[in-house]
């Protein structure tokens, strides 16, 4: 057997002298903001100090902390930290290396605490979304001036190393498209109406009792959180400008049981998916509820899971799958972006330089195509299934299956249908010929279907 070389001899030497590979100079983190994760980023850096500085290569502490109300009770010592009343005032501590924003909102404190981070040179990690969707690119583009880290991949999927998986992992690919269940508490709704048939205000109403939702679900609900993920994975995906305000956005208040359960009766379960795709040298951007195959990876996503799927042109398709949520998995996520930054680690923000990255324009409904369902609610009498149909005809759409909901109390019978492959025009064509109908009651609702194999 071969004698092992001294430098074998040396490495298994340190490796037994126990954490000496992190006893590097400690890097220093002033944290804003001492919420959920806030707070879980304390746990997670207490918890595992040891290990996180042995990957890090040296340890991670906190010394300064801000939020708005120093007496509240958070579970965390926070008596060997300094404080700021002011977070802005973290970035220009002697004493902090790197800024952590965990405050939220995307202006007001948190950009300002952003700016002056990068302005000061000082790496600047955020769980932040909201702010990203809007400032995303005046951001890249500070950091990239100051040559300073700026890290956001608890901003996306809470805990799933989405971020890293595509901006590092997938790198040598070009992406078709990326898309997924982006908003833990929809799906928390969706999967408890269609397992407990509960119509959707019962189990929001549920949800914010139990925590799953906020006092004001409008951001939730409406797609507007999906919508602010989406326009950030697109960005680094096909390396576009973050552009929130061209992200298509209908949350699921008009999914009902009934929808649930037709889907269900046609092969489907509704989830709200945010889908971002190439579509020539359009960029469609679009958070909407959609008929997910039940043998679709992203049809086994239920309660407060996330998923995103992303296809490369090399790599083929790629799951991620996690809690995208919650004190520990978005913790989790912000201190990896710690251990990145203590290790030098760094790249540009959004996958490629600020300069590079294109702004695209949105691709209109003509450029969309696939199969879509649609529902309509009509006056349940004879001839009214005719009208429909020839609407649909009119508009060139022609009808793979179709299912009538025998008439509620109401008088009102619910008539669904899937689509063959077509148009998304030629579907709002029919919509609107639809909703003209003298039987027709309240607005036809439509949903993209996504493909089995896409
Ligand atoms: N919660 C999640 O699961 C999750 C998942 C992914 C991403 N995020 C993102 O992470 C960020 C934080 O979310 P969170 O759920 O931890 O929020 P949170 O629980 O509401 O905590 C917000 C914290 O910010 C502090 N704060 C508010 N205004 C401030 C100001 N002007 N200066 C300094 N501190 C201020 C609050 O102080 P007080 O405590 O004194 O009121 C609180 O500690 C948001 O951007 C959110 O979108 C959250």
């Amino acid at each position: 057997m071969a004698r092992p070389m001294q430098k074998d001899i040396d490495m298994e030497i340190s490796r037994d002298s126990g954490d000496a590979a992190g006893r590097g100079i400690p890097l220093r983190v002033g944290i804003a903001g001492l919420g959920t994760v806030g707070g879980g980023v304390i746990k997670v850096l207490d918890a595992n100090a040891a290990l996180i500085a042995r990957r890090a290569g040296r340890p991670i502490v906190v010394t300064a902390v801000s939020a708005r109300d120093r007496s509240r009770e958070r579970g965390v010592d926070l008596s060997r930290f300094a404080w700021e009343d002011d977070a802005a005032a973290l970035a220009n501590r002697e004493d902090v290396d790197v800024v952590v924003e965990l405050v939220g909102g995307a202006d007001g404190p948190a950009l300002t605490l952003a700016r002056a981070s990068l302005h000061a040179k000082k790496p600047f990690v955020t769980a932040n979304k909201a702010m990203l969707a809007h400032h995303g690119l005046l951001l890249a583009e500070l950091a990239e001036i100051s040559g300073t880290p700026l890290k956001f991949e608890a901003a996306v999927a809470g805990g799933i190393p989405v971020i890293k998986g595509l901006r590092e992992g997938a790198a040598a690919n070009a992406l078709s498209r990326v898309y997924g269940i982006l908003n833990g508490t929809c799906n928390y709704i969706l999967t408890r109406m269609e397992n407990e048939e509960l119509e959707f205000a019962d189990v929001l109403a549920d949800a914010q009792r139990l925590g799953f939702a906020e006092a004001d679900p409008s951001f939730d609900i409406d797609g507007v959180d999906a919508a602010h993920k989406l326009s950030i994975l697109a960005s680094i995906a096909f390396g576009a400008r973050p552009d929130f305000a061209h992200v298509e956005t209908t949350g699921i208040r008009d999914i009902g049981l009934a929808d649930i359960k037709q889907a269900a009766a046609l092969g489907f379960r509704i989830r709200l998916v945010g889908l971002a795709e190439l579509v020539g040298d359009t960029l469609l951007q679009r958070v909407h509820p959609s008929l997910v195959p039940l043998g679709h990876p992203l049809g086994a996503v239920d309660g407060p899971l996330n998923a995103v799927v992303a296809e490369g042109n090399f790599v083929g398709r790629l799951l991620f799958i996690g809690r995208g949520a919650g004190e520990g998995p978005t913790a989790s996520a912000v201190v990896a972006d710690l251990i990145d930054i203590a290790r030098g680690e760094a790249g540009p923000a959004f996958a490629m330089p600020a300069l590079a990255l294109a702004g695209f324009a949105p691709a209109g409904p003509e450029s969309r195509s696939g199969r879509y369902f649609l529902r309509v609610r009509v006056a349940d009498r004879p001839g009214v299934l005719a009208d429909l149909t020839a609407a649909l005809r009119d508009a060139g759409v022609s009808i793979e299956s179709l299912i009538q909901q025998a008439s509620g109390a109401d008088g009102t019978a619910r008539v669904a249908m899937v689509t063959h492959e077509t148009t998304e025009s030629a579907v709002q064509h029919a919509l609107a010929a639809m909703a003209a109908l003298p039987a027709a009651s309240g607005a036809p609702l439509f949903m993209p279907i996504l493909p089995q194999d896409g």
